[in-house]
Protein backbone atom coordinates (compact mmCIF):
# COMPACT_ATOMS: atom_id res chain seq x y z
CA UNK A 1 0.00 0.00 0.00
CA UNK A 2 3.33 2.36 0.12
CA UNK A 3 2.60 3.15 -3.25
CA UNK A 4 -0.40 5.28 -2.64
CA UNK A 5 1.81 8.58 -1.52
CA UNK A 6 2.54 9.12 -4.88
CA UNK A 7 -1.55 8.67 -6.22
CA UNK A 8 -3.16 10.56 -3.64
CA UNK A 9 -4.02 14.42 -4.48
CA UNK A 10 -5.09 16.42 -1.51
CA UNK A 11 -5.28 16.54 2.45
CA UNK A 12 -7.08 13.26 2.63
CA UNK A 13 -5.27 10.40 2.68
CA UNK A 14 -1.97 12.47 2.90
CA UNK A 15 -1.02 10.89 5.98
CA UNK A 16 -1.44 6.89 6.23
CA UNK A 17 -1.18 4.52 9.37
CA UNK A 18 -1.20 0.76 8.26
CA UNK A 19 -1.76 -1.25 11.30
CA UNK A 20 -1.95 -4.44 9.94
CA UNK A 21 -3.76 -6.16 12.09
CA UNK A 22 -6.26 -4.30 14.16
CA UNK A 23 -9.21 -4.38 16.02
CA UNK A 24 -11.15 -2.14 13.81
CA UNK A 25 -9.54 0.49 12.40
CA UNK A 26 -13.10 3.36 13.67
CA UNK A 27 -11.40 2.49 16.98
CA UNK A 28 -7.78 3.38 16.02
CA UNK A 29 -8.85 6.01 14.03
CA UNK A 30 -10.66 7.24 16.91
CA UNK A 31 -7.85 6.88 19.14
CA UNK A 32 -5.60 8.86 16.67
CA UNK A 33 -8.10 11.82 16.93
CA UNK A 34 -8.34 12.01 20.48
CA UNK A 35 -4.26 12.42 20.95
CA UNK A 36 -4.37 15.18 17.88
CA UNK A 37 -3.64 13.24 14.59
CA UNK A 38 -4.62 15.84 11.73
CA UNK A 39 -7.38 16.12 9.30
CA UNK A 40 -7.70 13.71 6.57
CA UNK A 41 -5.50 11.01 8.69
CA UNK A 42 -6.52 6.90 7.42
CA UNK A 43 -6.24 3.84 8.61
CA UNK A 44 -5.53 0.87 5.85
CA UNK A 45 -5.79 -2.30 7.87
CA UNK A 46 -4.81 -5.68 6.07
CA UNK A 47 -7.70 -7.25 8.44
CA UNK A 48 -9.76 -6.89 11.65
CA UNK A 49 -10.65 -8.42 14.47
CA UNK A 50 -13.90 -6.55 15.76
CA UNK A 51 -14.88 -4.93 12.76
CA UNK A 52 -18.17 -3.65 13.49
CA UNK A 53 -21.34 -2.53 10.65
CA UNK A 54 -23.94 -0.18 11.82
CA UNK A 55 -26.32 -1.47 15.04
CA UNK A 56 -24.24 -3.11 16.86
CA UNK A 57 -23.12 -5.66 13.92
CA UNK A 58 -20.22 -7.75 13.20
CA UNK A 59 -18.16 -6.69 9.91
CA UNK A 60 -16.63 -9.50 8.78
CA UNK A 61 -13.22 -8.68 8.01
CA UNK A 62 -11.06 -11.57 6.61
CA UNK A 63 -7.06 -10.98 5.83
CA UNK A 64 -5.80 -9.87 2.68
CA UNK A 65 -8.61 -9.79 0.55
CA UNK A 66 -10.60 -6.21 1.54
CA UNK A 67 -10.53 -2.69 2.03
CA UNK A 68 -10.73 -1.77 5.69
CA UNK A 69 -10.42 1.86 6.04
CA UNK A 70 -11.43 4.92 8.46
CA UNK A 71 -10.93 8.48 7.43
CA UNK A 72 -10.43 11.12 10.24
CA UNK A 73 -12.23 14.19 9.52
CA UNK A 74 -12.15 17.08 11.46
CA UNK A 75 -15.31 18.49 10.08
CA UNK A 76 -17.13 22.21 11.26
CA UNK A 77 -20.51 21.44 11.02
CA UNK A 78 -23.54 20.98 13.41
CA UNK A 79 -23.77 16.99 14.92
CA UNK A 80 -27.22 17.33 12.61
CA UNK A 81 -24.92 16.44 9.85
CA UNK A 82 -23.23 13.20 10.28
CA UNK A 83 -26.00 11.67 8.41
CA UNK A 84 -24.69 14.19 5.50
CA UNK A 85 -20.93 12.93 6.11
CA UNK A 86 -22.25 9.09 5.29
CA UNK A 87 -23.93 10.27 2.22
CA UNK A 88 -20.72 12.13 0.94
CA UNK A 89 -18.41 9.16 1.50
CA UNK A 90 -21.44 6.76 -0.29
CA UNK A 91 -20.90 9.40 -3.44
CA UNK A 92 -17.40 9.02 -3.20
CA UNK A 93 -16.84 5.11 -2.74
CA UNK A 94 -19.68 4.47 -5.40
CA UNK A 95 -17.98 6.75 -7.55
CA UNK A 96 -14.85 5.19 -7.31
CA UNK A 97 -15.30 1.55 -7.42
CA UNK A 98 -17.84 2.35 -10.57
CA UNK A 99 -14.64 3.47 -12.19
CA UNK A 100 -12.41 1.32 -11.33
CA UNK A 101 -14.21 -1.72 -11.73
CA UNK A 102 -16.86 -0.71 -14.44
CA UNK A 103 -19.71 -2.51 -12.52
CA UNK A 104 -22.99 -0.67 -11.98
CA UNK A 105 -22.79 -0.21 -8.09
CA UNK A 106 -25.52 1.81 -6.63
CA UNK A 107 -26.21 3.34 -3.06
CA UNK A 108 -28.92 2.15 -0.64
CA UNK A 109 -29.75 5.36 2.38
CA UNK A 110 -27.89 4.83 4.68
CA UNK A 111 -25.23 3.40 4.23
CA UNK A 112 -24.69 0.52 1.96
CA UNK A 113 -23.23 0.35 -1.65
CA UNK A 114 -25.22 -2.58 -3.78
CA UNK A 115 -24.18 -4.77 -6.94
CA UNK A 116 -27.29 -6.44 -8.49
CA UNK A 117 -29.62 -5.67 -4.78
CA UNK A 118 -26.11 -7.94 -2.93
CA UNK A 119 -23.94 -5.78 -0.33
CA UNK A 120 -20.29 -5.07 -1.30
CA UNK A 121 -19.46 -2.39 1.03
CA UNK A 122 -20.99 -0.50 3.68
CA UNK A 123 -20.32 2.85 5.59
CA UNK A 124 -20.16 3.80 9.42
CA UNK A 125 -19.42 7.36 10.61
CA UNK A 126 -18.89 7.61 14.18
CA UNK A 127 -18.67 11.42 15.51
CA UNK A 128 -17.59 13.42 18.59
CA UNK A 129 -18.90 16.66 19.57
CA UNK A 130 -18.30 19.39 22.16
CA UNK A 131 -21.36 21.79 22.69
CA UNK A 132 -23.09 21.91 19.82
CA UNK A 133 -20.22 21.59 16.68
CA UNK A 134 -18.76 18.42 15.76
CA UNK A 135 -15.54 17.98 16.28
CA UNK A 136 -14.21 14.64 14.87
CA UNK A 137 -15.75 12.37 12.60
CA UNK A 138 -14.21 8.98 11.53
CA UNK A 139 -15.95 7.54 8.37
CA UNK A 140 -14.85 3.99 8.36
CA UNK A 141 -15.27 2.29 5.08
CA UNK A 142 -15.39 -1.58 3.95
CA UNK A 143 -15.30 -2.59 0.75
CA UNK A 144 -15.42 -6.43 -0.21
CA UNK A 145 -13.19 -6.11 -2.81
CA UNK A 146 -11.35 -9.87 -3.77
CA UNK A 147 -13.30 -12.44 -1.30
CA UNK A 148 -14.55 -15.57 -2.40
CA UNK A 149 -18.09 -15.24 -0.99
CA UNK A 150 -17.34 -18.76 0.90
CA UNK A 151 -15.31 -17.14 3.12
CA UNK A 152 -18.27 -15.23 4.63
CA UNK A 153 -20.41 -17.33 7.34
CA UNK A 154 -23.84 -18.42 5.58
CA UNK A 155 -25.64 -15.48 6.46
CA UNK A 156 -23.48 -12.92 5.19
CA UNK A 157 -22.82 -14.50 2.32
CA UNK A 158 -26.86 -14.88 1.06
CA UNK A 159 -26.84 -10.53 0.99
CA UNK A 160 -23.47 -10.47 0.33
CA UNK A 161 -20.65 -10.11 -2.87
CA UNK A 162 -17.70 -8.92 -3.61
CA UNK A 163 -16.21 -7.00 -6.30
CA UNK A 164 -14.36 -10.20 -7.62
CA UNK A 165 -17.86 -12.36 -7.52
CA UNK A 166 -19.30 -10.11 -9.70
CA UNK A 167 -16.53 -9.62 -12.39
CA UNK A 168 -14.22 -12.75 -12.07
CA UNK A 169 -11.43 -10.83 -11.54
CA UNK A 170 -8.64 -9.19 -8.90
CA UNK A 171 -8.77 -6.09 -8.24
CA UNK A 172 -5.74 -3.53 -6.76
CA UNK A 173 -6.92 -2.96 -3.36
CA UNK A 174 -4.48 -0.04 -3.50
CA UNK A 175 -6.08 1.26 -6.51
CA UNK A 176 -9.35 1.70 -5.39
CA UNK A 177 -8.45 3.15 -1.62
CA UNK A 178 -6.84 5.18 -3.45
CA UNK A 179 -9.61 6.00 -6.00
CA UNK A 180 -11.95 6.36 -2.88
CA UNK A 181 -9.74 9.22 -1.23
CA UNK A 182 -9.64 10.90 -4.12
CA UNK A 183 -13.27 11.31 -4.88
CA UNK A 184 -13.66 11.82 -0.54
CA UNK A 185 -11.49 14.77 -1.26
CA UNK A 186 -13.86 16.11 -4.27
CA UNK A 187 -17.23 15.41 -2.16
CA UNK A 188 -16.09 16.27 1.25
CA UNK A 189 -14.37 19.63 0.04
CA UNK A 190 -17.61 20.27 -1.96
CA UNK A 191 -19.33 20.09 1.08
CA UNK A 192 -17.26 22.59 3.17
CA UNK A 193 -17.61 24.96 0.74
CA UNK A 194 -21.58 25.11 1.30
CA UNK A 195 -22.33 22.27 -1.39
CA UNK A 196 -24.90 20.18 0.43
CA UNK A 197 -26.86 20.33 -2.66
CA UNK A 198 -24.70 19.41 -4.87
CA UNK A 199 -23.20 15.99 -2.88
CA UNK A 200 -27.02 15.22 -2.61
CA UNK A 201 -28.11 15.04 -6.16
CA UNK A 202 -25.02 12.91 -6.79
CA UNK A 203 -25.85 10.66 -3.55
CA UNK A 204 -29.99 10.52 -5.48
CA UNK A 205 -28.49 10.09 -9.40
CA UNK A 206 -26.60 7.32 -7.78
CA UNK A 207 -29.00 5.88 -5.58
CA UNK A 208 -31.23 2.98 -6.50
CA UNK A 209 -34.38 4.05 -3.60
CA UNK A 210 -36.16 7.29 -5.06
CA UNK A 211 -39.64 6.63 -5.97
CA UNK A 212 -39.29 2.60 -4.84
CA UNK A 213 -41.42 1.56 -1.75
CA UNK A 214 -39.38 0.86 1.36
CA UNK A 215 -40.25 -0.36 4.76
CA UNK A 216 -38.08 0.84 7.86
CA UNK A 217 -38.04 0.14 11.11
CA UNK A 218 -36.77 2.52 13.86
CA UNK A 219 -36.58 1.61 17.53
CA UNK A 220 -40.85 2.57 17.80
CA UNK A 221 -42.54 1.42 14.82
CA UNK A 222 -42.49 0.36 11.26
CA UNK A 223 -43.53 2.77 8.71
CA UNK A 224 -44.21 1.64 4.98
CA UNK A 225 -44.46 4.34 2.23
CA UNK A 226 -42.22 5.64 -0.98
CA UNK A 227 -39.22 6.77 -0.83
CA UNK A 228 -39.81 10.24 -1.89
CA UNK A 229 -35.96 11.76 -1.23
CA UNK A 230 -33.33 12.87 1.01
CA UNK A 231 -33.43 16.30 2.68
CA UNK A 232 -29.84 18.64 2.74
CA UNK A 233 -29.00 16.76 5.97
CA UNK A 234 -28.69 13.18 4.59
CA UNK A 235 -32.00 11.94 6.07
CA UNK A 236 -34.87 9.95 4.23
CA UNK A 237 -38.35 11.11 3.67
CA UNK A 238 -41.16 8.62 3.31
CA UNK A 239 -44.17 9.54 1.65
CA UNK A 240 -47.12 7.13 3.88
CA UNK A 241 -50.26 5.83 2.63
CA UNK A 242 -51.71 8.54 4.44
CA UNK A 243 -50.04 11.68 2.15
CA UNK A 244 -48.27 12.86 5.27
CA UNK A 245 -44.30 12.93 4.79
CA UNK A 246 -41.92 11.51 7.36
CA UNK A 247 -38.40 11.80 8.19
CA UNK A 248 -35.58 8.89 9.21
CA UNK A 249 -32.32 9.49 10.33
CA UNK A 250 -31.52 5.44 11.16
CA UNK A 251 -33.23 2.07 11.10
CA UNK A 252 -32.98 -0.71 8.82
CA UNK A 253 -34.43 -0.26 5.48
CA UNK A 254 -36.06 -3.33 2.97
CA UNK A 255 -36.77 -1.68 -0.50
CA UNK A 256 -40.40 -3.72 -1.13
CA UNK A 257 -40.35 -3.59 -4.98
C1 LIG B 1 -22.29 -1.40 7.65
O1 LIG B 1 -22.65 -1.61 6.49
O2 LIG B 1 -22.95 -1.80 8.61
C2 LIG B 1 -21.05 -0.59 7.88
C3 LIG B 1 -19.81 -1.40 7.71
C4 LIG B 1 -18.54 -0.63 7.97
C5 LIG B 1 -17.32 -1.50 8.00
C6 LIG B 1 -16.05 -0.72 8.07
S1 LIG B 1 -14.61 -1.69 7.81
C7 LIG B 1 -13.60 -0.36 8.29
C8 LIG B 1 -14.27 0.30 9.47
N1 LIG B 1 -13.91 -0.35 10.71
C9 LIG B 1 -14.95 -0.96 11.29
O3 LIG B 1 -14.91 -1.60 12.36
N2 LIG B 1 -16.06 -0.79 10.56
C10 LIG B 1 -15.78 0.02 9.39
Amino acid sequence: MNEMRGVIRGEIGKNIIYPGVVDSTNNLALELGEKGAAHGTVVIADQQTKGRGRLGRVWVSPPGVNIYMSVLLKPQFSPRDAMLLTVMAGVACCRALRDISGLIVMLKWPNDLLISDRKVGGILTETKFSGNMMHTAVVGIGINVNTELTEFPADVRAIATSLRNESNREYSRTTLAAAILNEMETWYDMLRRGGRAEVCNEWRRLSLMIGRAVEVADDKEVYRGIAEDIDEEGQLLIKLPTGSVITINTGDLIILR
